[in-house]
């Protein structure tokens, strides 16, 4: 903004008598903590000094200048004849404008915490730009000092005499008057450019002065404006404002912090945790995500003791996950509600045959806004078609629900080993969030725009890894193994497609297909129990999976046994057995109908014959 004069009072810091700042109202903080894009004025406002009266003062004409700001200020000339005056008057080379900035540098005239305020807001992917009425000459090391792109600067151009001979500028010959900033409502129309270009849903003006002001008061323009009277405070523009600070530290302890929530305790979802509450640790002001992160346990004992109170204390899930630290900064409640209750990302992984009761229990007891993310490998089956668990989720609970799935066994994601997975999304600002949750050094994250399909590859992939188990446990090697998994693959994609038409070819090579059904065919807990089972079968000691999995997965929950019976119903239902081969052949070995050898026969399933008694197997 024009600076000094018009009455304002240059203090640097607050006048403490003047009363309290506007306290900001909730229709404010929301729309501060909801901006796409957020605009600074430069002089004054990120600056202690105004950059042209700077300038004069550096060539020796401050004096006279300071008398035409004033008049600037108090209405009696206009912006643009003032501008020009003032040009005139200060009469500078190029090479007056480089020893200025030199004696001058970015980090000699900032406002102090607007560098941390411009980086926190960048941190979370707001856009930041500098709409200033000063000059693009001088706002661009500043630019470059705030990490602000060039192109995200909006500012007036010097005219200057070119010498014929040299081709370099020489003399200063006024400005050019096409930009919008040379004029009165320059901002507001500086900021309609803007948004054509990138259509922001929020966008906050924050400036020291009436030009800046103006920014709310014409249509197209910012949607918020915050005056800013740390360094001069100007009576017109407090009254004006929808929020005025005297410290940019208000600003940024405004920031929007989420609080997250995990719901789920078990092997997957303490190793999430872990990551997760890794990147929450920490109580800089600056950070996106609260330190603090709560996590739902089923509550059960632990050698005596309360499986909460042991987490609490030890940091870690001896019984799930041992031997990884789940972090100081969980919070591990037996309480759902309470969870749940204040968190703005919620995290969904427990085993999917829980999940509706879980929904159910949350309906009306979350935050509106919530974000939330499904980490659940599974689907529920109605009579009216199939479920998948963030079609779950958004229905019962009204909030946008993504997916993380991929190659992700989580023993080895708690000891840091290389994962990588995707986050399958609809709203892309909320993928982008929890990206930022998850990803770690050795967890890489992706986005993809196909929930279902990334849901339905980690689903269905429990099924293929029951034939690859199947194939562990009656001996054969590699081919074979590869021969069931290509073919699950290929079901998957039919299976994932006739359900969810728009599900795309090309998520079946993300991390959430080949890879997960790689990960999942070679060292998942679908395949040992599987292999067991085979086992079992083979030497006349079978036993059910109900007994294999709380023999050898201690409290874990296998997925791939429901999903199979669940994805049979389908297939039945629809008459579509016989399209999927390897998932009915899988079904009937789980079913006891056909031997664990039938799995090498899948591709006869019509023609072989279903045993007409089931096995007898052990349920202990
Ligand atoms: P888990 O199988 O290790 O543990 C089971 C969990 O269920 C425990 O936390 C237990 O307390 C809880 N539980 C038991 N009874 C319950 C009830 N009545 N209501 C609610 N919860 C109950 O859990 P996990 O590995 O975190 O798996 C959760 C989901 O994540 C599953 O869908 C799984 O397919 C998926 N997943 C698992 C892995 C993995 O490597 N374990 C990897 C990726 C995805
Ligand atoms: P299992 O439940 O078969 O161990 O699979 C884990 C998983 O989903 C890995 O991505």
């Amino acid at each position: 903004a024009p600076t000094a004069g018009g009455g304002a009072s240059v203090t640097g810091a607050r006048d403490e008598s003047a009363g309290p700042a506007l306290e900001p109202t909730e229709r404010v903080l929301k729309l501060w903590r909801s901006a796409n894009a957020v605009c600074f004025d430069v002089d004054c406002t990120l600056t202690v000094n105004d950059s042209l009266d700077l300038l004069a003062e550096f060539m020796g004409v401050g004096g006279e200048v300071a008398a035409v700001t004033s008049r600037a200020m108090d209405g009696s000339m206009n912006l643009e004849a003032a501008l020009e005056e003032r040009l005139r008057i200060i009469d500078c080379t190029p090479k007056d404008i480089k020893a200025f900035i030199k004696a001058h540098p970015p980090e000699s005239r900032l406002v102090p915490g607007a560098k941390a305020l411009i980086a926190a807001l960048q941190a979370r992917g707001v856009a930041v730009y500098l709409v200033s009425g000063g000059f693009r000459e001088m706002t661009l090391p500043i630019a470059r000092y705030l990490g602000v792109p060039p192109d995200n600067v909006y500012a007036n151009r010097m005219n200057w005499q070119w010498d014929d001979d040299t081709g370099e500028p020489t003399r200063l010959v006024g400005f050019d008057n096409s930009e919008p900033t040379a004029h009165n409502q320059g901002k507001p129309q500086a900021i309609a450019r803007i948004r054509r270009g990138r259509p922001y849903n929020t966008i906050v003006m924050i400036g020291d002065g009436i030009t800046d002001l103006e920014a709310v008061q014409v249509s197209g323009g910012a949607d918020l404006f915050v005056g800013f009277g740390g360094v001069v405070r100007r009576p017109a523009v407090e009254a004006g404002a929808d929020w005025y600070v005297f410290d940019y530290k208000v600003l940024l302890d405004s920031l929007k912090r989420y609080k997250v929530a995990m719901v789920g305790s078990g092997a997957w979802a303490c190793a999430a945790a872990h990551m997760v509450a890794q990147n929450c640790a920490g109580d800089d002001p600056a950070d996106e995500f609260a330190d603090e992160v709560r996590m739902w346990v089923y509550e059960e004992d632990c050698e005596g003791r309360k499986l909460t109170d042991v987490i609490n204390e030890a940091h870690e899930n001896p019984k799930y996950l041992p031997g990884v630290s789940l972090g100081p900064n969980l919070v591990a409640d037996p309480e759902l509600l309470s969870t749940v209750a204040d968190a703005d990302v919620i995290i969904f992984c427990a085993p999917h045959q829980f999940m509706r009761g879980i929904c159910k229990q949350l309906i009306g007891k979350i935050k509106p806004d919530a974000v939330a993310v499904s980490l659940t490998k599974g689907m529920r089956v109605r009579r009216e078609g199939p479920q998948l668990i963030s079609e779950m989720v958004s229905k019962y609970l009204g909030i946008d629900c993504s997916v993380l799935m991929g190659a992700n066994i989580a023993t080895a994601i708690g000891r840091e080993e290389l994962s990588e997975a995707v986050i399958g999304y609809s709203v892309r600002d909320n993928a982008l969030l929890l990206r930022k949750l998850f990803q770690t050094r050795y967890f890489r994250v992706s986005l993809l725009a196909d929930v279902a399909g990334a849901e339905m590859c980690g689903t269905l992939k429990n099924i293929v890894a029951l034939a690859a188990g199947f194939i562990d446990g009656v001996g054969l090697g590699p081919n074979s193994k590869a021969t069931v998994m290509r073919q699950g693959l290929m079901e998957m994609r039919a299976f994932a497609k006739a359900l969810y038409p728009n599900v795309r070819d090309e998520t079946f090579f993300e991390p959430c297909g080949v890879a997960d059904l790689i990960a999942t065919c070679y060292g998942g807990r679908n395949r040992l129990v599987a292999e067991e089972f085979a086992r079992g079968m083979l030497d006349g000691r079978p036993r059910s999976f109900e007994a294999l999995e709380a023999d050898l997965l201690k409290g874990q929950k296998l997925q791939g046994v429901l999903t199979s019976n669940e994805v049979q119903e389908i297939l039945v239902a629809r008459g579509w057995e016989t399209d999927y081969p390897l998932f009915t052949t899988v079904n009937r070995i789980v079913t006891g109908r056909n031997p664990p050898t039938d799995i090498t026969n899948f591709m006869e399933v019509g023609k072989i014959a279903e045993a007409t008694e089931t096995v007898e197997v052990d349920e202990n």
